[in-house]
């Protein structure tokens, strides 16, 4: 009897026919997170599972999949999965690293510049009709050459932006758990505090864990220098969102650029009438390319597991 694999939400394509050949699928092709009755009742003998950054794989969840070898998540992060249930159980999880550390690295950049030069608004403006002429002070926005950017969480993502933003000038300081294997020499590593206190802009990279949910909370928001900017394309809990929307009305921060949210995809209310925030619906690895590498990259893992291979994308944890 072929192997069953239940893959929880719509992927591209070349995922799901490398899968097709070898296995039996219950290929939820739909764009929202299936109800989690549904999901299990439709796939019970799963022995595999491709699921979403946006699928809340819990301890229950994966209890109720007696016969799972392996998760597949179609992300980098994995926080939306209990890695300790699924350690108990002996089913391995793997991610898509790799393949979307430059999409992401260029929507963080892409993020800085709307902030910094006010593009979105501008943008506005013209559509309104209301540029009239040149002006020494329109738009006049926060030059980048010579300023210092912090990297919160020096992975291979913040290492991508790093690289990005010193071709902008830009001095590199940067904080992680340990001295980053991937930094090169000319980024500096600070404690999370001088990193604060010092930076010009603030962008977290950092992978969501107990020890960082909430980690921008409103004292590490005022601890940054007044004028700065706040860029997140990690994940939303990371941050605590009431805190940035105080910082961002007083005017302490020049703006921030978000592409994830504490309550996704519920976005703070507040946050939808501010114009010194650049908002997107989390699509930091939202390319045509990466997201077909994905695609292939969590499907091969499922098919190297069920045939008894290691796959190359194990996340591993204590
Ligand atoms: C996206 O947020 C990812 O973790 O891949
Ligand atoms: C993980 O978030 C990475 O930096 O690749």
């Amino acid at each position: 009897m072929k192997k069953r694999v239940l893959i929880t939400q719509h992927i591209p394509e070349t995922g799901i026919r490398l899968l097709e050949k070898q296995f039996d699928l219950v290929y939820h092709d739909v764009r929202q997170p299936v109800q989690t009755e549904r999901l299990i009742s439709s796939c019970p003998d799963a022995d595999a599972l491709l699921c979403l950054l946006s699928d809340k794989i819990t301890s229950d969840f994966i209890s109720r999949l007696p016969d799972l070898k392996v998760i597949a998540n179609y992300a980098v992060g994995v926080n939306n999965i209990d890695l300790h249930a699924a350690k108990n159980r002996k089913i391995l999880v793997c991610n898509t690293p790799d393949v979307l550390t430059h999409a992401t690295a260029d929507l963080a950049l892409g993020l800085l510049l709307a902030v910094t030069r006010q593009l979105i608004p501008a943008d506005q403006f013209c559509r309104r009709g209301e540029f009239k002429g040149w002006a020494s002070d329109l738009f006049a926005g926060f030059g980048l050459q010579g300023k210092q950017c912090g990297i919160i969480g020096m992975g291979k993502i913040g290492t991508a932006f790093a690289e990005r933003v010193k071709v902008l000038g830009m001095k590199v300081v940067y904080s992680n758990r340990n001295v980053s294997g991937s930094a090169d020499s000319a980024c500096t590593f600070v404690s999370l505090d001088e990193l604060i206190q010092t930076s010009d802009v603030v962008s977290i990279h950092a992978p969501l864990t107990t020890e960082t949910r909430g980690i921008m909370n409103l004292e590490r928001f005022l601890a940054m220098k007044p004028g700065s900017v706040f860029l997140n394309t990690g994940r939303g809990e990371l941050v605590d969102e009431g805190a940035l929307v105080q910082v961002l009305k007083t005017g302490h921060l020049f703006g921030a650029g978000l592409d994830v949210f504490e309550r996704e995809p519920e976005i703070h209310q507040d946050l939808l009438s501010l114009n010194n925030v650049v908002l997107a619906p989390h699509i930091g690895s939202a390319t045509i390319e990466t997201r077909e590498k994905m695609a292939i990259m969590a499907a091969q893992a499922i098919c190297d597991v069920l045939n008894g291979l290691t796959p190359t994308n194990l996340v591993l944890f204590s």
